[in-house]
């Protein structure tokens, strides 16, 4: 049964019967934006200005207590000076990718929500690792990596949507759900990253994130992969792993992070829930 319903899946994704989605082209422009060495603050302004709906999300998150200032923030342009403009430029990737992860089954919007819990987490998590761990330079691409790197999952959901959509009789239990999103969401994550464009160190990600070997040297794939299981300890996850013992993996020990600064990094994950409300 539940192979079945896996190649069902795949079958759906191979007669190109769903349409791919696309990456948000204002998120992607700021994105350009701020890997340039010096992006120019009035150009993601005016990014983020040309989006009104955007613009209303960036100002709602700046003033989430995630990012608690003393008042409130009134204008995109006061955020970007408050902020400054690499934490603008993350605000924006993940308001506008939030956007991507709603839909009109009451069920599978559920599961959603929570995996842009997760992809937020990650890449809010990757971000920190990045910093913390005297990677600076790769902060920006963390957060991009950890905000994607379960991108097939939201693709493999949209599927899955689809299939119960056309064919009601089909029972779908929670644990088929998740085993079909788990085991495809590499394999297709990959050829969608592949499809965006993207450059390819992210696409390898996507696609290796899960690996049993990992290559001690990929600091990027590294930072994403321990970002991705201190979310899992913490439940912020589809499938949370309570007992994960954070220091003991491969990643930390590369990293030379010790039980405090895991601590350290569970209390900046566990603040992000006021980014969900
Ligand atoms: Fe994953
Ligand atoms: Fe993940």
């Amino acid at each position: 049964m539940g192979t079945s319903f896996v190649d069902e899946i795949e079958r759906v994704i191979a007669a190109g019967e769903v349409t791919l989605p696309v990456f948000n082209p204002t998120a992607l422009r700021v994105q350009q934006e701020l890997v340039k060495k010096e992006p120019d603050s009035r150009i993601l302004e005016q990014l983020i200005t040309g989006d009104q709906s955007l613009s209303s999300q960036v100002l709602r998150m700046a003033n989430s207590a995630f990012y608690r200032g003393l008042t409130n923030i009134m204008t995109v342009k006061a955020a970007i000076v408050r902020l400054g403009m690499r934490e603008i430029g993350r605000i924006v990737l993940l308001s506008a990718s939030q956007n991507q992860f709603r839909t009109t089954d009451p069920e599978i919007n559920k599961v959603m929500k929570k995996l842009w819990q997760h992809s937020a987490g990650c890449a809010l998590a990757a971000n920190w690792l990045a910093k913390r761990c005297k990677f600076a330079d790769l902060s920006t691409q963390a957060f991009f990596a950890g905000l994607l790197h379960d991108v097939g999952k939201l693709f493999v959901l949209m599927v899955i949507e689809r299939v119960k959509k056309k064919n009601t009789t089909l029972t779908m239990t929670d644990a088929l759900f998740l085993e079909a999103i788990d085991t495809l969401h590499t394999k297709q994550g990959f050829a969608l990253m592949q499809q965006w464009h993207m450059p390819e160190h992210y696409c390898l990600i996507v696609r290796d994130h899960h690996e049993p070997d990992v290559d001690t040297k990929d600091y990027l794939l590294l930072i994403v992969r321990l970002a991705d299981m201190a979310c899992q300890k913490l439940g912020i996850a589809l499938t949370p792993h309570p007992t994960l013992n954070l220091a003991a993996t491969i990643e930390a020990g590369v990293f030379n992070l010790a039980e405090i600064d895991l601590a350290e990094l569970e209390v900046t994950l566990e603040d992000t829930a006021s980014l969900f409300t």
